[in-house]
């Protein structure tokens, strides 16, 4: 019998999750089935724990339930905990639930191997201060940037967002409306405006000639972020279809011990999801 993996959101039917995980699991030659689970707010816990005392391997997590799922979770792991939030849960040899968080490890897969930027000692910019932003901080100031600069429409989100990772590394929070400096290295867009099809209110001295600009969000059309950002004339924009799969692959990888190449996966994807 295949193991059952799955990704629980609400709502989930929008989710290529099953695309992506089941091109991995014919890439690797792994027996496994993988579903989508709609669970209201409501009703995660008690359906989590369903799936995983009747055999469930492993899960991914999605809006609105990645705060939520670390009480679901028997350990985490620390970039779950730097996270406050999990996207993976995987049944472990003893029976326990270890809650892990592969958004910033996929991010940094997508700027560093697929994008190839170079982070060190470079100026980034993090537009929003929620659990998207938050869940990023830690994986990029590991890659020793000279700094980061939070910027939020609410300026005490972001202040205290940077006052949580001080000890990490160099980090600022300011209210959006502020950011000062000059253009930065990488602009990155971790609010939920682009779900909205709204435009953060940044000024476009963030922007210069050599600045990369990356939306985490990502869509069928370009999310106004990188429409702003190529007019305000960017190097390159990109959306976060790479992290897309690079989180996914690092869920794989922490469920089958093993890591599915990603570069074929974001070509099928993208192919697909943008002739959909
Ligand atoms: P997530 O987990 O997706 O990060 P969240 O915790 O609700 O969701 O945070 C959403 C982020 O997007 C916040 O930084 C929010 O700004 P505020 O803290 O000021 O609310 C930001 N955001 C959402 N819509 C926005 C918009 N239209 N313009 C600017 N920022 C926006």
């Amino acid at each position: 019998m295949s193991d059952t993996y799955g990704v629980v959101g609400h709502p989930v039917a929008h989710s290529w999750s099953p695309f992506i995980h089941g091109l991995f699991a014919r890439e690797t030659g792994q027996s496994m089935t993988y579903r989508l689970y709609d669970f209201t707010p409501e009703e995660l816990e008690a359906q989590v724990r369903y799936f995983f005392e009747h055999g469930g391997r492993g899960l991914n997590i999605t809006l609105p339930h990645k705060v939520a799922a670390v009480d679901l979770a028997t350990e985490l792991t620390t970039r779950a905990a730097h996270a406050g939030a999990v996207n993976t849960l995987a049944m472990q040899k003893d029976g326990t639930i270890l809650g892990d968080n592969t958004d910033g490890a996929g991010l940094v897969r997508d700027l560093c191997d697929n994008l190839g930027l170079v982070i060190i000692r470079r100026r980034i910019l993090i537009v929003g201060a929620g659990g998207a932003a938050r869940g990023v901080l830690a994986p990029l100031l590991s890659l020793e940037p000279q700094e980061i600069v939070i910027a939020n429409r609410t300026a005490e989100r972001a202040e205290n967002l940077a006052k949580a990772f001080q000890k990490v590394g160099p980090v600022q929070g300011v209210g959006i409306r502020y950011v000062s400096g000059g253009a930065f290295d990488l602009v990155i867009n971790a609010t939920s405006a682009s779900l909205t099809n709204d435009l953060p209110p940044m000024t476009s001295s963030i922007i210069g000639p050599e600045t990369v600009c990356y939306d985490m969000a990502y869509g069928k059309h370009d999310t106004p972020f990188v429409q702003w950002s190529l007019q305000n004339g960017c190097a390159r924009a990109v959306q976060g279809w790479g992290m897309l799969v690079e989180q996914a692959a690092e869920s794989f990888r922490v469920w089958r011990g093993m890591k599915p190449s990603t570069a074929s996966v974001l070509t099928a994807l993208k192919e697909r999801a943008l002739s959909a």
